[in-house]
């Protein structure tokens, strides 16, 4: 049995000296309609559905089309969050979106979707950590609420990975697929939310995983090349990754359960990240826990990166499977390498209650008078740009003024 710890100041775990709690009180999803099967991957590598269900769990995985991008994807998932939270866009002081699939190195996927939702107060970052971002990302948010410095905060982790597959190779290209999650966090002086977490990395492992972008080119990521590692194309060491999630998701939710105070047996569902069935069959073993204790929606999505465990969040509330006062654990891992741990008693039942249409509303209009603001602001710009082009040039004016002046008759 695990003796709860507490803080020097005598607080619960999750709190800080200020005695708030940081607790998720809005959630949702969202992923593209459009599947990708095995049956179809087979059309593209030499593969077979028996050999990606057997190796993998995966059946099919969802895939962006032509108008879907990271942020968009971000965007409705942030919505239903908000929409469960009951909260309006103003009301957010931070929007932390973990992507390794953005659309720009900057401006962050984040800030675009802080503009869409017209979330006016809110700053707004992407943060890198991979399919452990996410993880990262409630940690942070959870640090600056209990901390007193913010009141709510938007995480979300969304991802296109279907953008960066390389499509020769068969052996990483059935794993991936694209979607978003996102979550609410307030503060609140009920005891609870987000107890604790434990964040790691190892970046000597940099190159079992990863995508090279465009730093990677005359930097210190030359040793990359030379493995023949695709710019902008993921590229990874199956095996050794196989190794090092099951090795660190073993490692990591002990040590968030002991930093909670929180027993194995008092945990209700492990959330993970989504990568492959048999990795969470090896951490059950080696955890010593029924392999049913993981949430596992991977057959349906594959892996969407930091999108996986928020959407897997989603769906285990929809199905009933976390209640208020539930004790629940995330972990995450992959490309850093990074993995994180942290552990969660579930909300407050009375911040989870549908909207009223009426918010909901206010709302969508508030969403169409951002768009229409932005839309505004780019053509005012390009107004002004199209002016200053046509209108002849200062100095010409004044050569010209003088050329008149000096020869009058000219
Ligand atoms: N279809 C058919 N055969 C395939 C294949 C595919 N899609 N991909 C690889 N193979 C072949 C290999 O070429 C190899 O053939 P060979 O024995 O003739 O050389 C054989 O299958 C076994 O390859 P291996 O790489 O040993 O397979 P594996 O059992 O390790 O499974 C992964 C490969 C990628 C599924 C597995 O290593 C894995 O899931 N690793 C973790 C990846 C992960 O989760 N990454 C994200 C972390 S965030």
């Amino acid at each position: 049995m695990v003796t709860p710890k507490h803080s020097s100041n005598g607080t619960r775990p999750g709190a800080s000296a200020t005695g708030i709690y940081a607790h998720i009180v809005g959630w949702g999803m969202a992923v593209p309609d459009k599947v990708l099967s095995n049956e179809d991957l087979a059309a593209i590598v030499e593969t077979t559905d028996e050999w990606i269900m057997s190796r993998t769990g995966i059946k099919e995985r969802r895939i962006a089309s032509e108008r879907e991008t990271t942020a968009t994807l971000g965007l409705r998932a942030a919505q239903k969050a908000l929409d469960v939270a009951d909260i309006f866009p103003a009301e957010l002081d931070l929007i932390v979106c973990a992507t390794s699939t953005p659309e720009y190195i900057f401006p962050s996927t984040a800030s675009l979707i802080q503009s869409w939702l017209g979330a006016s107060h809110a700053g707004a970052f992407d943060l890198s950590a991979a399919c452990s971002g996410f993880v990262y990302g409630v940690n942070m948010a959870a640090q600056a609420i209990r901390s007193g410095s913010i009141q709510t905060a938007l995480v979300l982790g969304a991802e296109t990975m279907t953008r960066v597959m390389d499509w020769t190779d068969r052996a990483t290209c059935i794993l991936f697929g694209d979607g978003a999650g996102a979550v609410v966090l307030q503060a609140s002086e009920i005891e609870g939310g987000v107890l604790s977490a434990v964040l790691r990395s190892d970046g000597g492992g940099c190159d079992l995983l990863g995508i090279p972008s465009v730093g990677s080119v005359d930097t210190q990521s030359a040793p990359l090349h030379s493995l023949e590692h695709k710019l902008g194309k993921m590229h990874m060491a199956g095996g050794e990754v196989f190794k090092f999630a099951t090795r660190v998701i073993s490692e990591s939710i002990p040590q968030a359960l002991e930093m909670a105070g929180v027993p194995m047996e008092d945990v209700k569902l492990i959330i993970p990240h989504q990568a492959n069935a048999r990795i969470l069959q090896s951490a059950a073993r080696a955890l010593k826990i029924d392999d049913t204790l993981f949430m596992s929606n991977i057959e349906r999505y594959g892996n969407t990166s930091a999108a996986s465990i928020p959407i897997a969040l989603c769906e285990a509330v929809e199905q009933g499977r976390v209640q208020p006062h539930d004790h629940i654990a995330f972990v995450g891992f992959g490309g850093g390498l990074t993995w994180a741990a942290m552990v969660v008693e579930w909300g407050v039942p009375e911040q989870a209650e549908r909207p009223t249409r009426f918010t909901r509303q206010r709302r969508q209009l508030g969403y169409t008078v951002a768009d229409w603001r932005m839309r505004m602001l780019r053509t005012s710009r390009h107004l002004n740009e199209t002016v200053q082009r046509v209108r002849p040039k200062r100095g010409k004016m004044d050569r010209l003024r003088r050329k008149v002046e000096r020869h009058p008759f000219d």
